[in-house]
């Protein structure tokens, strides 16, 4: 297994160019089961959790090409409903394709996901507003099994604006009858591409962006071609890299508007941050103010980012606390920090970050995928060697990291032991 080596020290100078939005591209690479034809993708981002989408759909019988950012996939072969354990348990977002299934298909089996490392992760939401929509479901063997005569449009009220939940039964309800309702929508920029695409394949659906969107069923879509938006974790991870380090980072290919907490915060650090179209420049500073963050449904500030920022609080001036609202076990990174000589209590669901001087390199390893990001990042202003195992988890969701890295200056490299 690879492990990720970095002598930290070193500020970061120079221009990344963003990748496009891992979330934006899994739903949006599923929403091509909905119609049959070619679909053209741009800009998806070449990450292990992409090649499970792709692996998912080509066993459900959709034909995939692949020439660099550029996927073609065409789903006029679907004929298989079931999605099997041994693919979505390698990724959660898998559970996406019920949706799509039952409106083209009429009926879905597929793998309950379980929980993982951040949390419990229940879908009950999806399932309960699929029911709404006319499918039965039953739960049997690990497996959803799901049903329909046909859905139909319906109110749905979510306890919880859960991103994929909204994702999935906007895609259900293109090829509904009648108009459904889902109110409490999450509002992320992932849930607004993935309108924006469906709206290019002729579906109805109005007020995505806000908490309430509508979507008038039609009896057809067709296909699409389509560019990825930029990836605004991944965008963040850099900006927080280049403070961390007291760098000067120019940050391109990336949708600042995305970003306004996260940019928020960091201004309050006392960095300088400076927007220009599509790209961010961040300037680090000696001193960084200690600010307080709780993650929030978007647009407040992202579960996403919040070991990252963690990191930077950990050499802050001060004293932070970070109360993480989304995930009930997203402090994982926490353990490993303090072996690096970070100063962090938890206590529920905050966590108490004392700036201290320096941190010091170490072995660390991390279960999920942000914190392996966090990791790397505390290893770039950490005094010595870090080594960090476990990659395979940076590998679902950041495109050559280490190398991105390496470009902007720091001391990185990939080992396979
Ligand atoms: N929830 C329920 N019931 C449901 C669905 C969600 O109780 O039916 C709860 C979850 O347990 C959680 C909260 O609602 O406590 C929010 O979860 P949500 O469903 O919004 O998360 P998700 O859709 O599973 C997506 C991203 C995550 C990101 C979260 C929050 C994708 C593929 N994943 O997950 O991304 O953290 O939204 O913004 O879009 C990552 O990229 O590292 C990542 C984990």
């Amino acid at each position: 297994m690879d492990k990720i080596i970095v002598e930290g020290g070193r500020p970061l100078k120079g221009e990344v160019k963003i990748a496009g939005s891992k979330n934006a591209a899994l739903p949006i690479l599923i929403s091509s089961l909905l119609t049959a034809g070619m679909n053209v993708y741009t800009n998806v981002p070449d990450l292990k959790d992409i090649q499970s989408i792709k692996l998912l759909l080509s066993t459900l019988g959709a034909g995939i090409e692949t020439d660099g950012g550029t996927v073609r996939i065409n789903a006029g072969g679907l004929c298989i409903h079931e999605a099997p354990y041994d693919l979505v348990r390698k990724m959660r977002a898998s559970i996406l394709v019920l949706g799509p299934l039952l409106a083209r298909l009429k009926k879905a089996r597929v793998s309950l996901p379980g929980g993982c490392s951040i949390g419990a992760r229940p879908i009950n939401l999806h399932l309960k507003g699929l029911s709404r929509m006319g499918a039965s479901i039953e739960l049997k063997h690990g497996y959803v099994e799901a049903t329909t005569d046909g859905l139909k449009g319906s109110e749905i009220y979510l306890d919880i604006p859960t991103v994929t939940g909204t994702e999935n039964l906007m895609m259900a309800a293109t090829l509904a009858e009648g108009v459904t309702k889902i109110r409490n929508a999450a509002c992320e920029p992932e849930v607004v591409a993935l309108a924006d695409a469906l709206n290019q394949m002729g579906a109805r659906i109005q007020g995505v962006g806000g908490t309430t969107i509508a979507i008038e069923g039609v009896s057809s879509l067709h296909p699409v071609s389509l560019r990825i938006i930029p990836d605004r974790i991944e965008a963040g991870t850099f900006m927080v890299a280049a403070a961390l380090t007291r760098g000067d980072v120019k940050i391109l290919n990336c949708e600042p508007d995305h970003l306004e907490a996260a940019i928020h915060k960091l201004r309050l650090t006392g960095l300088g941050v400076k927007i220009k179209g599509n790209s961010v420049r961040v300037q680090g500073q000696n001193s960084i103010a200690s600010v307080d963050i709780k993650t929030l449904p978007y647009p407040g500030f992202p579960t996403d980012m919040q070991a990252q920022f963690m990191v930077l609080m950990s050499v802050a001036d001060g004293l932070s606390m970070i109360s993480e609202t989304i995930f009930e076990n997203r402090f994982i990174h926490v353990s490993e920090l303090k072996r690096m000589g970070a100063d962090i209590i938890v206590s529920g669901n905050t966590a108490m970050v004392k700036g201290v001087p320096n941190l010091s390199g170490a072995p660390v390893m991390a279960t999920d995928l942000r914190a392996s990001a966090s990791l790397i990042l505390a290893g770039l202003v950490a005094h010595g060697q870090t080594t960090v195992s476990r990659v395979y988890h940076l590998d679902r969701g950041y495109e050559m990291m280490e190398k991105k890295f390496a470009q902007l200056g720091a001391a990185i490299k990939r080992v396979d032991p």
